[in-house]
């Protein structure tokens, strides 16, 4: 048996949504707007307080039409350097959108002052040469900054410090909903200053595809045009909006689950010698572990746990091990997972410090 935090998209549809998907009338070409597509458009722009929802095939492809629809070629996008939008998407943006991608200094949510000297940069003079700074892009919660959050206030600040100097903020909420649970507060209030947001509904919230961009009218019409130019129209999508309206109506207040399952194991483990759960407490549902202090190579430790113990990981970075808590991962699990790294963590000390008496020896 493998228990899965690698991902939180590794969530099974509920019977519920198996159900709803298999009862869902269908509309071939010709039929441009399914009922049940428009209900899940309209419960996702009113979850997030904005005029629009456009159902999207992946959380990708959203954030891409997202900047496309909200920019011109040539213009300066500001992002995260450790972003899901700049480091795990291929340069979309670049190749497809054709701006210019600026990001911030350091890695995880800027400060004000951080997010101010990126996009009005005190070196800039600005004439006719210079980038014409667009859109900014933040991430709420921080995927790889270990689920961290921007609070309501947080939020207000930098949304107040971007729009000195872009027209256009988006956000990309793939995990809004947890963190909307973490920081007691609603998606919408999370969302007021950005002018589009994007959220994901195949990772907690268990449907087994999709993302929803949210926005104003003119920029979902936009987006509408877009999707169909990037090949992300799909004919029957009925199908799996009966699922994502499932996951709108039933699956966005258990999250809260999810999120405190992350903190008790990660009490757990940070309570293992040498092991750094790096934010702690943990903000949300993600698991950041720093394996810096121990030495021990992330890629050895995650295929280490998978091998010896069944539980699949995610290697980020050099240092840092991923889990991403889920449905799935209930009381028996948290147990598990937390007594198995454990004893991986001091079988992999023993096993180093074994190495390190032999190269001792042989020096
Ligand atoms: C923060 C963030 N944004 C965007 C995405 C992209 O979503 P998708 O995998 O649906 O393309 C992910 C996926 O993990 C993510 O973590």
């Amino acid at each position: 048996m493998i228990i899965d935090v690698s991902s939180d998209n590794v969530t099974q549809p509920t019977a519920e949504m198996r159900e709803a998907m298999r009862q869902a009338e269908v509309h071939g070409f010709g039929v441009p707007n399914d009922k049940i597509i428009d209900q899940l458009e309209e419960l996702a722009a009113d979850i997030t307080g904005k005029e629009d929802a456009i159902l999207m095939p992946t959380g990708t492809q959203a954030n891409l039409v997202a900047i496309l629809s909200q920019t011109e070629p040539y213009q300066e996008v500001i992002v995260g350097p450790d972003s899901h939008i700049y480091e795990q998407e291929l340069g979309g943006v670049g190749a497809i959108a054709g701006v210019m991608i600026k990001t911030w200094a350091s890695p995880g949510i800027p400060s004000a002052s951080i997010l101010q000297e990126t996009v009005q940069p005190s070196y800039r003079f600005p004439t006719i040469a210079s980038p014409k700074p667009t859109l900014v892009c933040l991430e709420n919660s921080h995927n790889a900054s270990g689920g961290t959050l921007i609070s309501v206030g947080k939020m207000r600040e930098l949304c107040r410090v971007a729009r000195e100097a872009v027209p256009k903020i988006h956000l990309d909420g793939a995990r809004i909903f947890n963190a909307a649970a973490s920081a007691q507060t609603t998606v919408r209030d999370l969302s007021e200053g950005a002018d589009t947001i994007m959220f994901s509904l195949d990772k907690c919230l268990s449907a087994p595809f999709g993302a929803m961009l949210c926005g104003p009218t003119e920029t979902i019409a936009r987006a509408r045009r877009l999707r169909r130019m990037l090949g992300g129209y799909i004919r029957k999508a009925a199908i799996l909006a009966a699922a994502g309206l499932i996951a709108l109506e039933k699956m966005t207040q258990r999250v809260v689950e999810d999120n405190s399952r992350a903190a008790s194991i990660a009490a757990r483990l940070i309570a293992i010698e040498g092991l750094i759960v790096d934010p702690y407490p943990v903000p949300t549902n993600l698991i950041m572990i720093n394996l810096s202090t121990l030495g021990v190579d992330p890629q050895v430790f995650a295929e280490g746990l998978k091998e010896n113990y069944g539980i699949a990981s995610h290697v980020y970075g050099r240092y840092m091990v991923r889990f991403a808590v889920h449905r799935h991962i209930g009381l028996k699990e948290e147990n598990y997972i937390a007594s198995a790294v454990e004893e991986w963590v001091g079988r992999t000390i023993n096993e180093s410090g074994s190495d390190h008496e032999v190269d001792r020896q042989e020096r």
